[in-house]
């Protein structure tokens, strides 16, 4: 349905709100807007509670919507219509971080891929066997496998079962939230080289959620940052590692020496007030953190994103693009951010 230029995923104003204790309003995502095109994959960073799961569960429906638009392969899944949810859950997948939860313990893993082909109706019930074993080879799982319950396998068996569920759908769109992180180094690894190598496979979407720059670094086309519900960057792989322009971006990649691949995010890179998103500040929600925090960051409204180079920046400094060759500066990572 979408041309090669067209985007699969087109997602404008999102917000998702939730009430937390004592009626307060949590603006989890606060107006996010990008695209995806097929094939592509969008690396989401940030940190902890900055909106990330709550986004990836939303665009797939997963999660609730409060507002904004998600259009899905030309149809708007925001509204929620019984057809286009249907559509969503055919043709896109989620790949969760804990595996033994995401799986059914009660049932094989054999049965667990055959149901959601079943439930697919993508093959005849004939064919059903060869399908899953099928599955189980492409992620590295022996077919031997298939009569183990979840509890029966390693971490990285059982995650490489979550993928062979998740490609079960043959989705056009996979969301991976953090689908490493409770994995050993090791193993780490060997999951990330599978999702590398089936995207390329199968050219499927990937939004691959991961506080772990390193990870995202290899694996994504394009990277979006988040902070407290936003994207404040969003832009080429290659250009927001090499050339980060919001000073939240800088301070990320600042906090690991030299982007070493090995390492995560820190826990709390930039010190300072942790960010909260019942009580956001009035301006840019990171000017209570900012290194370069000016007058105007402190009112409303909240900078818009708009390019900045090659990718796209929600940040006061580049207010008058003509001020970039005065403080070139503002280009360079500076050395002042305290860690
Ligand atoms: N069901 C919920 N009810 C209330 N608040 C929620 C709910 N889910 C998430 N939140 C809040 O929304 C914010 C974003 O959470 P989350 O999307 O899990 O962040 P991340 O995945 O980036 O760590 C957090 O402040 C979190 O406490
Ligand atoms: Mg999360």
């Amino acid at each position: 349905m979408t041309g090669a230029n067209e985007a699969l995923l087109r997602v404008d104003g999102l917000e998702v709100h939730f009430t937390a204790g004592r009626g307060k309003l949590v603006r989890a995502v606060n107006g996010v807007t990008f695209d995806l095109l097929p094939g592509e994959t969008l690396g989401l960073v940030g940190e902890s509670g900055c909106g990330k799961s709550t986004l990836g569960r939303a665009l797939l429906r997963l999660g609730p919507i409060t507002g904004g638009h998600v259009r899905f392969d030309g149809s708007d899944v925001a509204s929620g219509t019984a057809a286009s949810i249907e559509r969503l859950r055919r043709e896109t997948a989620m790949i969760f971080q804990d595996p033994y939860n995401a799986l059914n313990p009660r049932h094989t893993i054999g049965a667990a891929l055959a149901e959601v082909l079943l439930v697919q109706g993508k093959v005849p019930k004939g064919e059903v066997k060869a399908r899953v074993v099928a599955l189980m080879e492409m992620v590295g799982l022996s077919p031997d496998l298939a009569d183990r319950r979840p509890a029966a396998l390693s971490g990285g068996q059982c995650q490489r079962a979550g993928i062979a569920r998740a490609l079960a759908v043959e989705p056009k769109l996979i969301v991976a939230d953090e689908c490493v992180a409770a994995l050993d180094v090791s193993i780490q690894a060997q999951i990330i080289n599978l999702m590398i190598e089936l995207k390329a496979r199968m050219k499927l979407a990937l939004i691959f959620i991961a506080h772990d720059l390193g990870v995202v670094r290899r694996l994504s086309d394009r990277v979006a940052v988040m902070y407290l519900g936003r994207i404040v960057e969003i832009g080429r792989t290659e250009d927001v590692f090499g050339q980060p322009r919001h000073p939240y971006t800088r301070a990320l990649m600042r906090a690991i020496p030299e982007i070493d691949p090995d390492r995560g995010l820190p826990q709390d890179p930039l010190g300072g007030e942790p960010p909260s998103p019942l009580d956001l500040p009035a301006g840019c929600a990171f000017h209570p953190r900012c290194p370069d925090v000016m007058p105007v960051c402190t009112r409303n409204p909240v900078p818009a994103s708009r390019p900045v180079g090659a990718c796209a920046v929600a940040c006061h400094l580049y207010d008058d693009q003509r001020t970039d060759h005065h403080h070139s500066s503002l280009q360079q990572p500076r050395e002042t951010i305290h860690v």
